[in-house]
């Protein structure tokens, strides 16, 4: 299909909810610094550690992320052990990092394990991160916590294409004016960001469980990953406009936790 045909659909689609507060502040002050590092030829993840040795954990790292989750072995967090709590926010502050699209918002809490956590951020993915069964999903959402001792922990969901055409309303509203962050280093403002449904389907489903990485650099271990085992819906055209602006920011699939890091294994093989 040419573009000229699909444009008139997120248009018309786009029109009424998404457009409807466009007289929100495009701020030209502040900066959004753009990431060194990519998913693309020399800043691919095959390479993390080649842009910078504090990356190392990238390349010799033994619980790296992403992983692949395998649904029989890995572990699920108990029912109500983990506590998730974003209150509702406006104008929020949504960034392209040229590795990432990024939502800056800090007010938010964790419970989990005997930590309590602070929101730092949330991003997306695309495509997914973390394979599930090997299968992978079109995009993924990390929303980032940190505690008072710099623990991190991130909370993950996984989205599937939605039969129905719909998002989460949130989502609608993270992405009502991704246009204007096309390109890296920009950034704009969300809509009204309403997080009880998220909140809801993290709670109504399984919670997979498991330590690993962040999966940019520097790669650091010692990440909690809570991860929902049921994909949130997407609408096919945020979908589209959302990869049409990240084209592809997801980490290969890690080796398995606790093994040697891909990398070592390799370089041991070619050398
Ligand atoms: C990706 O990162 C590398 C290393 O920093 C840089 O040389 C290259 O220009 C970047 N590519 C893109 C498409 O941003
Ligand atoms: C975060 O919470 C503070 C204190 O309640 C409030 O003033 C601020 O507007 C909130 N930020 C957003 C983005 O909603
Ligand atoms: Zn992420």
């Amino acid at each position: 299909m040419k573009l000229s045909t699909i444009l008139p659909l997120i248009t018309s689609v786009s029109a009424s909810c998404i457009r409807g507060t466009s007289l929100l502040p495009r701020a030209a002050d502040g900066t959004v610094e753009v990431n060194p590092y990519n998913y693309t030829n020399l800043g691919s993840p095959f390479n993390w550690y080649g842009l910078d040795d504090d990356n190392s954990a990238c390349s010799t790292g033994k619980n790296q992320s992403p992983i692949e989750i395998v649904t029989d072995e890995i572990d699920y967090v108990a029912p109500g052990a983990l506590k998730f709590h974003v209150p509702n926010a406006d104008n929020v502050k949504f960034e392209n990092l040229g590795s990432g699209l990024e939502v800056v918002l800090t007010n938010g809490s964790l419970a989990a394990n005997g930590r309590q956590y602070k929101l730092a951020q949330f991003h997306f993915h695309t495509p997914s991160e973390h394979r599930v069964d090997e299968e992978y999903f079109p995009m993924e959402a990390h929303f980032v916590f940190e505690d008072s001792e710099s623990n991190i922990a991130v909370v993950g969901f996984v989205f599937q294409l939605s039969e129905f055409g719909f998002s989460l309303p949130l989502f609608d509203s993270v992405f009502a004016h991704i246009d204007d962050i096309a390109a890296p280093g920009t950034f704009t403002k969300t809509g009204a960001l309403e997080f009880d449904q998220l909140t809801e389907h993290l709670y109504q489903h399984g919670i997979y469980e498991y330590s690993g990485s962040l999966t940019t650099p520097p790669c650091s271990e010692g990440v909690a990953w809570y991860v929902s085992t049921e994909p949130l819906p997407l609408n096919v055209q945020s979908y589209n406009k959302v990869k049409s602006i990240l084209k592809f920011n997801a980490r290969y699939t890690q080796n398995a936790l606790g093994q040697d890091n891909l990398l070592e294994v390799a370089a041991e093989k070619l050398n």
